[in-house]
């Protein structure tokens, strides 16, 4: 067995034991290949953790920077209350069209606003509506702009907010001097948290269906 393919049944092994993964995640996942989105998605144990971390912080208002077939927001919607909120920006309209379906299917088409456009075009719109600060923000859109996620999640974001940004390894891509704007993105990103006086941050590299990747977790404290 090759070590992906080991990555990926232990990753089986996991979700079918624990029952990360039901009809509502499948139906997301197989609408989001059938309509032509890339596989890229989180896994559905990952997806679980991200709602676990999002009930973890209690959080009512969360926020999601990459849409694309609505699979992790879903997740992330399992965790609000009957009155939470989830925006999740996404570029492309046709991921839009697709995840708002999806969401639709999950139940959460009352809690979740899909919105169209370059995430640097709506989040200052969402900024300027000044509603209140998130509890909980996932950063998962192209990787150049990451830099410019944090800036903006660090704006709306409150004492408290759990920030996670996906994909800081990127198969080990980011560590790769020759490598181009993606993981330059992610490291200007590694070193904004460094020197970032009002987060705690720790990342996280991660093997399984999706190979080698990771994430990062930014507590906001100041
Ligand atoms: N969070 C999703 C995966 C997101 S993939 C999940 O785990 O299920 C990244 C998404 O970000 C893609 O749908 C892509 O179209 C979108 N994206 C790329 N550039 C963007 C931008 N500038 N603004 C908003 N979304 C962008
Ligand atoms: C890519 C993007 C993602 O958000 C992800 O989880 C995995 C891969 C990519 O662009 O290659
Ligand atoms: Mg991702």
């Amino acid at each position: 067995m090759s070590q992906q393919q080991q990555w990926t049944a232990m990753d089986r092994y996991f979700t079918d034991l624990l029952g990360t993964d039901d009809k509502v995640l499948e139906a997301a996942r197989r609408d989001s290949d059938a309509s032509g989105l890339p596989p890229i998605a989180v896994a559905p144990n990952q997806g679980r953790l991200l709602q676990l971390l999002a009930q973890v912080r209690g959080a009512r208002r969360i926020l999601e920077i990459g849409t694309l077939g609505g699979y992790s927001t879903i997740h992330l919607a399992r965790a609000l209350p009957a009155d939470g909120r989830l925006v999740t920006l996404e570029y492309a309209p046709r991921h839009a069209e697709v995840a708002r379906a999806n969401i639709a299917r999950a139940g959460f088409a009352d809690r979740v606003e899909v919105r169209v456009g370059a995430a640097l075009d709506t989040l200052p719109v969402l900024a300027a509506e000044g509603g209140d600060p998130y509890d909980m923000i996932f950063v998962d859109a192209d990787k150049d702009n990451y830099p410019h996620y944090l800036e903006w999640s660090l704006r709306l974001a409150r004492i408290g907010t759990l920030i996670i940004l996906d994909n800081v390894v990127l198969g080990g891509e980011v560590l790769d001097p020759a490598a181009g704007p993606r993981a330059q993105g992610i490291r200007s990103t590694m070193e904004m948290l460094a020197r970032e006086p009002r987060v705690s941050a720790t990342a996280l590299q991660t093997v399984g269906d999706k190979g080698w990747d990771g994430f990062a977790l930014a507590l906001v404290i100041g």
